[in-house]
């Protein structure tokens, strides 16, 4: 009998140091791992997709409906803004770009900012809505372009068109001064774009061809303004002086900024020269 309860006594002893042993190793690695866990959560990338717009309403309805389950599939922490151009008749996409970028910075904070045609929807999950240690070009692929990448050479440069949807850390896009606010109607402004980046010693990326694939939604397309194109001889000097540090010395007001329950709506009016 008192053998019995000796046994007992050593088995209990025994539990107790090995619980205590499990304890006091677990423990640590269980706050470790809470730690980690918490640093990855408040380290998540920040992105916002800047929309310009201007009477689009069908595409953006479209827009919507496919890009907010898109990004959520991700894991994307995103927000969408849509800057709306008032006044001046021709678009202006480069400036909507610059004053969506100066309007959301003054009281957000993102580390990733990605400008987006409205009509441009991605047809592929892994084209990822994310910023790398360059900038990088996600609609490199279109269907109405026959999923092909163009280049083509221009005052002695080979420019690849980069247009549609661009990705760009946000410190990448200051040391590039942002678009030019020059650019009127459609085309160059992407191109100009390039060449900033070239000037500063960057490059686009791209993703692969087979993956980069978009759809366009249908729509009239506008006429090349081909003066826009004689601008592109100094991009790589003029730069420095006409992008987000000149904004001030351009004509336009914010109207409004409306939080929707889909996005942000920042109307502009932008003065007609
Ligand atoms: C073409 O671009 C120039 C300057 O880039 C601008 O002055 C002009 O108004 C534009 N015209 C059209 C039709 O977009």
């Amino acid at each position: 009998m008192p053998n019995l309860s000796r046994d007992a006594l050593w088995g209990f002893l025994c539990g107790l140091v090995i619980a205590t042993l499990f304890v006091a190793l677990f423990t640590p690695y269980l706050v470790w791992e809470r730690l980690a866990l918490g640093k990855k959560c408040t380290s998540k990338e920040r992105v916002a997709i800047l929309i310009p717009y201007r009477d689009r309403e069908e595409h953006l309805k479209t827009f919507l409906q496919h890009m907010h389950p898109f990004l959520k599939r991700q894991q994307v922490d995103y927000s969408i803004y849509v800057i709306e151009q008032q006044g001046e008749p021709k678009f202006c996409r480069g400036l909507l770009f610059n004053i969506g970028f100066s309007e959301v910075m003054k009281t957000e904070t993102y580390d990733c900012f990605i400008f987006h045609d409205v009509d441009l929807i991605p047809e592929d999950d892994r084209i990822k809505y994310s910023c790398s240690s360059s900038p990088r070009h996600l609609s490199v692929a279109v269907d109405k372009f026959g999923y092909r990448m163009f280049s083509y050479s221009h005052y002695g440069h080979l420019i690849h068109v980069c247009g549609g949807v661009t990705a760009f850390s946000t410190s990448h896009f200051k040391l590039v001064n942002g678009f030019s606010n020059l650019f009127r109607g459609w085309g160059g402004e992407d191109d100009d774009m390039f060449l900033r980046l070239k000037a500063r010693g960057l490059d686009y990326s791209r993703q692969d061809l087979n993956i980069a694939r978009y759809r366009s939604l249908p729509h009239e397309q506008a006429e090349k303004n081909e003066t826009n194109y004689l601008l592109l001889k100094n991009s790589q000097t003029r730069y420095l002086q006409d992008g987000l540090n000149s904004l001030e010395t351009v004509d336009y007001r914010v109207k409004s900024t409306t939080r929707l329950p889909l996005y942000t709506h920042i109307t502009v009016w932008i003065d007609a020269k």
